[in-house]
């Protein structure tokens, strides 16, 4: 059997496929982003078409392009954006609405209620997650909710719920199987991670069928093959992963006490505690890294809303360049004696602030301020904002992180400017991968782990290597008086 995989990455703003070969090189590429619905204030959604049109056909153009067999592929490793919310009918395979992206901020006032009903503790103690409408668990009852007729067919059995992997497993199937992983159920606010099976009592708090939802395996599992008229040949699905626990998995984050950040999107920290269920005292979310062979590995994670949204923004709103990699020279020229805080909260602020409610603001424009100190801005607030998290995991797991390395990827990392910047805000080193596609690659290894033609953990992890470490080298006072400003423009920024 040949080792190429083929890994599918389903995020926010775009799908890509990557075809790697055995020596874990990729051989094909395609990406395709897709349009954003903003159809309210705070709501994001995802015309599940789409998602779907945009995943076969990169597919079919990263294969083209690798030039290789379709037979040749020893399986499929799906990894996505998580939480999004998807509901469609089981008869016809049509989803019932758009799906919910994860920003989407529509059930605040769900998450509320559940609040002063007294229900937060029990979330927390059940999932590790807080009641946030980031999570599935409320998107789902807004659907069963709002949509015409939707809770009866809920009720009669008829629906079926699934966040992005499970939607496209649906399809890719043909409708033969309705799966998804333990590291995508464990964002859905409807899943006990310690028992590792959705939870009766929180569906019945947010009236949620049990019938609506998918059957949970390991991340490295048998998820049913493509169907033959889809690509020319049946591919087994081997792999699935949310896209941050596919980027630990891809950054070889195996060793309780390793730390990994992607800058996609957003921002996700993920702290591999292994098998230690840590509960956060500092409004971090317990969660999964992974599940391999029935044994979960646990993780501490901390999740920002907005960090390559923010470049995007710089781009696309403000339109101060013309692309997203402009943004790091610009920032470098600007003024050192001005002191600019952005808060990027453009959908409310995660961890470990979790305000629904906030939004964006920018503190200390002078008549000076132009286009390259709000763009310095910007990137120092995805700095500072992983400080905020670095801090809380410190809290919560003292001892073991005392001599952390962050590990870094996702786009915003081919900045040398802003991982200098990171580095000297966290008081810590920072690598850089010399791979940078870990999110594909984490989900490509679980199938080709799988499949038997890719090495196992320890020959995966081995093959780590760094492009390039950042020490810190900012004086101690100057850091202070940084971190200082920025905390100050957060708290001008909560809403409560
Ligand atoms: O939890 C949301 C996350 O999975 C989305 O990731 O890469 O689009 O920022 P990204």
């Amino acid at each position: 059997m040949s080792g190429f995989v083929l890994a599918i990455d389903q995020g926010t703003t775009s799908s890509r496929a990557i075809v790697f070969d055995a020596d874990q090189k990729i051989v094909g590429l395609s990406q395709q982003e897709f349009t954003q619905r903003f159809p309210r204030d705070g709501w994001v959604e995802h015309d599940p078409e789409d998602i779907w049109d945009s995943v076969v056909a990169t597919v079919r153009t990263a294969i083209g392009d690798a030039g290789i067999d379709v037979a040749e592929i020893a399986g499929i490793g799906i990894t996505n954006q998580r939480e999004t919310t998807l509901i469609w009918d089981r008869e016809t395979g049509t989803p019932i609405h758009n799906a919910i992206v994860w920003q989407d901020r529509r059930t605040a006032s769900i998450c509320e209620d559940l609040r002063q009903a007294g229900h937060e503790a029990l979330f927390t103690e059940r999932t590790g997650l807080l009641l946030d409408p980031y999570f599935a668990g409320t998107k789902i009852k807004w659907l069963l909710d709002n949509v015409e007729g939707a809770r009866d067919k809920a009720d009669a059995g008829k629906l079926a719920f699934g966040t992005v992997d499970s939607f496209l497993v649906w399809r890719l199937t043909g409708g033969k199987a309705h799966l998804t992983d333990a590291t995508n159920a464990c964002r859905t606010l409807i899943f006990d991670i310690a028992r590792q099976q959705w939870d009766d009592e929180l569906l019945s708090l947010l009236g949620i069928p049990k019938s609506l939802l998918p059957e949970v395996r390991d991340c490295a599992d048998d998820f049913g093959a493509t169907e033959i008229d889809l690509f020319g040949a049946a591919i087994p699905i081997l792999g699935i992963a949310g896209d941050q626990h596919a980027a630990t998995i891809g950054q070889a984050c195996f060793e309780p006490g390793m730390l990994k950040s992607t800058y996609g999107t957003g921002c996700f920290a993920v702290l591999n505690t292994g098998t230690d269920l840590v509960r956060s005292q500092n409004r971090l979310l317990t969660t999964l890294a992974y599940r391999l062979n029935g044994e979960v590995t646990y993780a501490l994670e901390g999740s920002i809303f907005v960090a390559g949204a923010a470049v995007q923004w710089i781009r696309d709103g403000l339109k101060l360049v013309q692309h997203a990699s402009e943004t790091g020279p610009l920032a470098e020229s600007a003024d050192d004696d001005q002191h600019v805080y952005m808060v990027p909260a453009f959908v409310g602020l995660g961890a470990p602030w979790w305000d629904a409610e906030a939004r964006g603001a920018i503190y200390g424009i002078t008549r000076n301020t132009g286009p390259a100190e709000i763009a310095r801005a910007a990137l120092e607030s995805v700095c500072y904002q992983t400080r905020d998290l670095f801090d809380a995991m410190q809290k919560d797991w003292a001892d073991k992180t005392e001599q952390t390395v962050l590990r870094v990827d996702g786009g915003m990392v081919a900045s040398d400017w802003t991982m200098q910047f990171l580095a000297d805000i966290l008081d810590a080193p920072v690598d850089r991968p010399q791979i940078l596609e870990t999110t594909a690659l984490g989900a490509a290894w679980l199938a080709g782990m799988k499949a038997g033609v890719w090495p196992d953990m320890e020959g995966f992890a081995k093959r780590w290597a760094r492009d390039k470490r950042f020490e810190p080298d900012m004086d101690a006072d100057l850091r202070r008086a940084k971190l200082g400003g920025w905390d100050d423009a957060v708290r001008r920024t909560l809403s409560r």
